[in-house]
C-alpha cells in the first residue's frame, strides 16, 4: 500500500483505484459541455453591471444584424416563458427565486439581464458585449452594516428553524470565574469549481434533454418541469462526471430554463458555458458571517456557559441561512446554552451551500473561542476538549450514536508530536521564522435521504449498478461498485456502475455528505434481494451458478432503501427530487455526527508576517469507510480547502455598489501547491451500528471542519496575536502601528 492508497484498519474497505480513473485522465469521461450536437447553438449571458433598479433601455437594434447572431433573449420577449418556482429552502427546487428574464427590475449585480444566441460561441460573446444597457440606478445595500440592508431574526423567518438553548445562560455566565466574550467574522467565498456553469438543451418534439453538471438531477428535471409548465416525465437530465460542486452545482440556477426556452424558439440544440466571471453571480456561493460567543468555564476548565450569536448575510428575497448553532451549540458538555442567528437582507444574488456550509464558519468562531478559553484557563487545549467531551448531546441530553472526538484528538496529536509543544506564544522560534502549533475540533452531521437503484446480476458474473446518484469528483462510482462487489461476492472488475441520468432510479441530491450512506445502503439492499431470490447462502461463484442452474437471462432487482427517521412522504418526495437529508441534529430520538480534530503548524516570518502551513495532520473518525483511497483524497481536499478558508479566500465587495470585484482565478486567491505542503490525513477506525446497516458517516465536508480556526490557533501560538476576522492575512498581522 501506498500513501495515496493507505492500509484498511478495522472496518475499512480497500483502495480501490477509482473506476473512473482511467476514463477520467484519457480524457473519455464527457461532461455536460462535452456531448457532441449537430446543429448547435450557443447562447452568451449579458449580465447586470448594477446591483439594484431596472434596465431601461437594451439596445440591440446594432447586435440584431451582426453575421452568426440568432436572437436576442431579454424580459422584452421572454416576460412570461418561465413560471415561478419556489426557492430550495421553502421546498422548492431553485437556488434564487428571481425568475429569469421576467421583468426590468435588477436585484443583484450579474444578474442575466440578456442572452444573446448565435451560430458560434464568438459571436455570442462579440454581440454580448455590443449590446448598450441603460439602467435607472437604485442605491444598493451590500453587506452588514449598509445602509438600507435590514436584519431579520432567523426563527421569526423561518418555521422549521429553532434556537438550541437549555439551562440559565445569563446567571451561569454571570456566576463564572473565566469567561471569554468575542467577536469573529468569515468573508464571502465562491466555489470556483474546475468545470464552469454549462448548460445544454435539445429538444426532441415535446421532450427535452438537458446536460448539466448537477449535485440533485430529479431535483432539475423536476424544477425545471416546473418552470416551463410541462410534464416532469418529458424531462431527462444527464450528467455523468461533474467537475467540482460542492453545493454550486446543488439546486436549480436561472440559467437552465433560460438555456431550455431559447432551444426550443431557435428549434436547434443550445450551449452555454458561462465565463469563470459570470460563475461568481449567476450561481451560489457561501456568504458571509459573524458571531458573538460567549463562554464561561470553572477553573478545571468545565464549560457552565455558552452563547453563540450567528449574523448571515443573505438576499432581499429568499431567506437562506445555514445557522450553524445547530453543530456548535452540541459539540460540548455544558448545563447553560443559548443561540440565535440573525439574517442580513440585501441585494445580493442568494447564497447557498458550500463545503460544510454551516460548520465551516460557525466552526471557526467556537475553535477559536475554545482555544480562547484554554489561555485563559492556562490549560492544553486538547485537555479542554476531554473534560468538556460527552457521550450525550447538551440540549436534549440525546445519545451519539458514536463519538470518537478525543481519539480522534489523540491520534493526531501524536502523530503531530504534539507532546513537544511550549505553550508560551512566540517560544518557537526557528531563525526569522515564528512557529506556531494548533489545533480545533472538526464535525459533521451524519445524515441520509431515501435513494432507489436497480441492480442486476447476469449469467457471466457481471453485475450492473444503477442509481441517479452524482460523481462530483468523491468517487462514488467507485463505492458504489464496490458495494456491489462486497455484497454479491464478485470481483469489483465485473461491476458497472450507471449514474448520473434521470432515466436511472431516483438518488438524492449529493450534499451534506449523504451520498455514499444513501446510496450504498440501497445499493446492498437490492443486493441482498438479489441473494434472498436466489439463494440466501451463496455468493460470488455460488450465486451465478444458481442463477444458471435456473436458466435466468438476468435477475433485476430495485430497491427503496430509507432511513432512520424519516418522515412519511419521504419517498414519495425523491421522485420529485425533493427528498431532504435528515440525521445529524434533527433526530428525535439520538445525534448523529461524524467528528475528528485538526492539528496545523504554521510559520509566520518575524519580520514580513508572511505565514506558511508547512504541515497538517488531522485525524478522523466517521464510521465504515469504504475506500481507503478515495476517502483519504476527500478528507485532504477539505482540509486543502480549509487552509484556504483561513488564509486565501474571499470575495471582496465594493461596498458602495454591491459588486464584486476580483472576480478571476488571478485576484481570488485559492491554496496552490506551494502552499500546500504536508498534509497526514488519520482515519480512525469506528463501528457505528445505528446509523445505516453498512455503519457508514460520511466524509465529504469533515474535512474541512476547524481547519480555519486551528490555523487562526496555530498563528496565536506563533505570534501571541489573535485573529478573529477571515481570511488571515499579512496586513492583519503587522505588529499594531
Ligand atoms: Mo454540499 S455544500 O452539501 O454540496
Amino acid at each position: 500500500m501506498t500513501v495515496a492508497a493507505p492500509t484498511p484498519k478495522a472496518n475499512m474497505g480497500q483502495p480501490v483505484p477509482r473506476y473512473d480513473g482511467l476514463a477520467k485522465v484519457t480524457g473519455s469521461a464527457l461532461y455536460a459541455a462535452d456531448f457532441p450536437h449537430l446543429d448547435l447553438a450557443y447562447a452568451y449571458l449579458v449580465s447586470s453591471g448594477i446591483a439594484k433598479g431596472r434596465v431601461k433601455s437594451l439596445d440591440v437594434r446594432e447586435v440584431r444584424t451582426l453575421p452568426g447572431v440568432l436572437d436576442i433573449l431579454s424580459h422584452e420577449n421572454m416576460s412570461d416563458a418561465v413560471a415561478h418556482a419556489k426557492f430550495f429552502s421553502d421546498g422548492g427546487p431553485v437556488s434564487n427565486s428571481v425568475v429569469p428574464l421576467s421583468s426590468p427590475e435588477i436585484a443583484y449585480a450579474g444578474q442575466t439581464i440578456a442572452v444573446v444566441l448565435a451560430n458560434s460561441y464568438e459571436a455570442a460573446r462579440d454581440a454580448a458585449q455590443r449590446i448598450v444597457v441603460d439602467y435607472d440606478i437604485d442605491p444598493a445595500s451590500a453587506t452588514f452594516g449598509s445602509k438600507g440592508a435590514i436584519d431579520q431574526v432567523l426563527a421569526e423567518q423561518s418555521k422549521k428553524h429553532e434556537d438550541p438553548k437549555v439551562g440559565d445562560f445569563a446567571s451561569a455566565y454571570a456566576a463564572a470565574p473565566v469567561k471569554i466574550d468575542a467577536a469573529y467574522s468569515t468573508p464571502t467565498q465562491h466555489h470556483n469549481p474546475l468545470e464552469l456553469f454549462a448548460t445544454v438543451c435539445s429538444w426532441d418534439g415535446p421532450n427535452l434533454t438537458v446536460y448539466e453538471p448537477s449535485q440533485n438531477v430529479y431535483g432539475i428535471k423536476n424544477g425545471l418541469a416546473q418552470q416551463l409548465g410541462m410534464d416532469a416525465s418529458r424531462v431527462r437530465v444527464i450528467s455523468p462526471f461533474i467537475g467540482g460542486a460542492f453545493g454550486s452545482k446543488g439546486a436549480l440556477t436561472q440559467r437552465t430554463a433560460i438555456v431550455a426556452v431559447a432551444a426550443k424558439r431557435l428549434g436547434r440544440p443550445v450551449k452555454l458555458v458561462a465565463t469563470r466571471r459570470q460563475a461568481f453571480t449567476i450561481a451560489t456561493y457561501r456568504a458571509e458571517t459573524r458571531h458573538i460567543i460567549k463562554l464561561a468555564a470553572t477553573p478545571d476548565g468545565k464549560l457552565q456557559a455558552l452563547s453563540h450569536e450567528g449574523f448571515e448575510v443573505t438576499s432581499r428575497p429568499d431567506p437562506y441561512a445555514v445557522a450553524g448553532t445547530d453543530a456548535s451549540t452540541r459539540m460540548y458538555a455544558c448545563p447553560n446554552i443559548v443561540s440565535n442567528v440573525t439574517i442580513v437582507r440585501a441585494d445580493r444574488s442568494t447564497p447557498g451551500f458550500m463545503r460544510a456550509p454551516a460548520e465551516t464558519p460557525y466552526f471557526f468562531a467556537l475553535e477559536s473561542a475554545m482555544d480562547e478559553l484554554a489561555i485563559a484557563l492556562n490549560m492544553d487545549p486538547i485537555e479542554l476538549r476531554r473534560v468538556n467531551d460527552t457521550m450525550k448531546e447538551p440540549i436534549k441530553g440525546l445519545p451519539y450514536t458514536s463519538r470518537s472526538l478525543m481519539a480522534c484528538f489523540d491520534e493526531a496529536a501524536t502523530a503531530f508530536g504534539w507532546s513537544k509543544r511550549n505553550p508560551r506564544p512566540g517560544s518557537m522560534r526557528d531563525g526569522d521564522w515564528l512557529v506556531g502549533w494548533g489545533c480545533a475540533t472538526a464535525a459533521y452531521p451524519t445524515q441520509m435521504a431515501p435513494a432507489s437503484a436497480r441492480v442486476s446480476l447476469f449469467p457471466d458474473g457481471t453485475a450492473r449498478v444503477e442509481t441517479a446518484s452524482h460523481e462530483i469528483g468523491t468517487g462514488i462510482y467507485t463505492v458504489a461498485a464496490q458495494t456491489a462487489a462486497e455484497q454479491l461476492g464478485l470481483p469489483f472488475e465485473k461491476i458497472t456502475v450507471a449514474l448520473g441520468d434521470t432515466i436511472l432510479p431516483p438518488a438524492p441530491v449529493s450534499g451534506g455528505s449523504i451520498t455514499t450512506a444513501s446510496v450504498c445502503s440501497v445499493i446492498a439492499q437490492a443486493c441482498a434481494a438479489i441473494r434472498g431470490k436466489l439463494s440466501n447462502e451463496a455468493v460470488g461463484a455460488d450465486l451465478v451458478e444458481a442463477l444458471n442452474k435456473r436458466g435466468l437471462g438476468a435477475i433485476e432487482e430495485y430497491a427503496e432503501w430509507v432511513p432512520h427517521g424519516a418522515k412519511a412522504g419521504a419517498m414519495q418526495a425523491l421522485y420529485k427530487g425533493a427528498a431532504q437529508p435528515i440525521g445529524g441534529a434533527k433526530l428525535e430520538d439520538r445525534m448523529q455526527f461524524a467528528f475528528g480534530a485538526q492539528f496545523v503548524e504554521v510559520r509566520v516570518h518575524s519580520q514580513t508576517r508572511e505565514v506558511r502551513v508547512p504541515r497538517m495532520v488531522s485525524a478522523f473518525a466517521a464510521g465504515r469507510i469504504m475506500n481507503t483511497r478515495t476517502a483519504r483524497s476527500q478528507l485532504m481536499g477539505g482540509m486543502i480547502w480549509g487552509i484556504g478558508s483561513a488564509l486565501h479566500e474571499q470575495t471582496d465587495i465594493d461596498t458602495n455598489a454591491a459588486r464584486y470585484v476580483n472576480t478571476d482565478l488571478a485576484e481570488y486567491l485559492i491554496p496552490v501547491n506551494a502552499d500546500v505542503v504536508d498534509i497526514e490525513v488519520i482515519m480512525v477506525p469506528e463501528e457505528d451500528k445505528l446509523v445505516n446497516p453498512l455503519g457508514i458517516k460520511g466524509i465529504g465536508e469533515i474535512g474541512i471542519v476547524g481547519a480555519n480556526a486551528a490555523v487562526a490557533n496555530a498563528v496565536y501560538h506563533a505570534t501571541g496575536q489573535r485573529i478573529r476576522d477571515l481570511p488571515l492575512r499579512i496586513d492583519g498581522l503587522m505588529p499594531s502601528a
